[in-house]
């Protein structure tokens, strides 16, 4: 492959897949929604939205859309902020009383990930742990295709639109975990940065953190070289480790999120910052989809289990509620400083395409360079001061480590070993960065 990162290894992988929807991308293609489903032989749609967006100008294009190209469209508008299972089968009851003929959703990672599971349970009925994988699942593939899905972000940040995962808080057993399948991968992506423009600050900020560990991720992680042959290329999962599809927009995601989050974030108005953070966090998504993430997301997880008596302004839910990017980007610098250790050449990369000031510096410094740079991202804009800063103390870290150590496959997808005690000292460190 020419690039020492990728070197061949005795009995790992010597192949990876790249999954990709059709995408298009640009001001005012919402509006090409209807076409789109008509030449996939669409005639009558589910339109999968949120109570917020489903009377407000993006979901009425859509509509008109599929209207004026002679699609039949019942909406289905109770996706919540971080869907659980139960918002989940009752999309899947909607769908599978529907006699629907293919899927649009439009909105943030929550509609899309909603939108994916629910057809997988509508289409093939089954107890909701089976599909998901283990140790909380049963690891069962979703047994073939499910109805044919356009997806439509309305946010810059979840990349969903181009990845074959659903996120799903189970309400039982209060936390979140991965459903992945080949077959929930939307067959065609309609990423209009128009939806963005009315984004609030303090979304846009969040969204941005999680684009950003998106794309640092994937640079960061271990090589797909190192992880083990697969015997049946079906099964390969998307966990893959970084490979050089990820990396190519990985590098392009980063260098974008580096020069505009801040300004996107400052001012609504600046279209050109907030275009280039919806095209970055499309580039994250085909990254993150063909790689998997590691620690910071899969960290990412105890704070949603764990948090209390906590909001965030510009977010319409009820306490507790820390937004996705948040809970991510708040242990992520304490992590990259645990892991630039064993991958010193990607981590100084990483902050030079994220716009830190390397000109003194080598990959040794590599920790402390990523580190800081986004710890500077979060200060400008507004995010929280590490875990302190959404409620968590010293005596939390305990069962946050044990929250977290059930995502096995993220953290073993880190580019260097991570045992419980690592996860803990990792959590004490995020505690506060300023
Ligand atoms: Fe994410």
């Amino acid at each position: 492959m020419g690039c020492q990162y990728f070197s061949p290894t005795d009995s790992g992988a010597d192949t990876y897949t790249v999954a990709m929807p059709k995408l298009t991308f640009g001001r005012g293609c919402l509006y090409e929604s209807g076409r789109r489903v008509a030449v996939r032989g669409m005639k009558r749609a589910a339109l999968i939205t949120d109570p917020f967006l489903v009377d407000g100008p993006y979901v009425d294009t859509v509509k008109r859309s599929l209207a004026d190209n002679g699609i039949e469209a019942d909406i289905f508008s109770e996706v919540r902020i971080e869907p659980c299972d139960a918002t989940v089968m009752s999309a899947a009851e909607f769908l599978a009383e529907g006699d629907f003929d293919g899927v649009v959703s439009i909105g943030g990672g929550s509609v899309m990930d909603t939108a994916k599971a629910a057809m997988v349970y509508a289409l093939y009925p089954a107890d909701f742990l089976d599909y998901f994988g283990p140790p909380i699942g049963r690891g069962k593939p979703v047994p073939g295709p499910v109805l044919p899905h356009l997806a439509c972000p309305t946010t810059s940040g979840t990349g969903s639109e181009c990845t074959s995962l659903s996120v799903i808080r189970i309400n039982d057993l209060n936390t979140k975990f991965v459903l992945g399948s080949p077959h929930i991968l939307p067959d065609e992506a309609l990423v209009d940065p128009a939806c963005c423009d009315t984004l609030p600050a303090n979304v846009v900020a969040s969204t941005g953190c999680d684009l950003l560990s998106h794309a640092i991720e994937c640079y960061t992680a271990r090589a797909y070289t190192t992880w083990g042959r697969i015997d049946d290329p079906a099964a390969r999962p998307y966990i893959q480790g970084a490979n050089p599809w990820s990396d190519l927009a990985a590098r392009e995601a980063l260098e974008l999120v580096g020069r505009y989050l801040v300004r996107g974030v400052a001012d609504r108005t600046d279209i050109e910052a907030r275009d280039s953070l919806m095209w970055a966090a499309t580039l994250a998504g085909m990254a993150f989809g063909n790689s998997g993430t590691h620690l910071p997301h899969a960290m990412s997880y105890g704070v949603t289990h764990l948090m209390r008596d906590v909001t965030t302004p510009d977010y319409d839910v009820k306490s507790p509620f820390v937004p996705h990017g948040i809970s991510v980007i708040v242990s992520a610098p304490a992590i990259f400083r645990y892991t630039a250790e064993s991958a010193p050449d990607r981590h100084f990369q990483a902050a030079k395409y994220l716009g830190a000031d390397c000109e003194h510096a080598g990959p040794a410094d590599a920790g402390e360079i990523v580190a800081n740079r986004i710890i500077d991202m979060m200060k400008n804009t507004a995010i929280p001061n590490g875990l302190g800063g959404v409620g968590f103390t010293r005596g939390d870290v305990k069962s946050l480590t044990e929250s977290t150590i059930r995502q096995k496959r993220a953290i073993a997808n880190a580019p260097r070993e991570t045992n419980a005690t690592d996860i803990e000292n990792m959590y004490n460190n995020a505690l506060s960065y300023w």
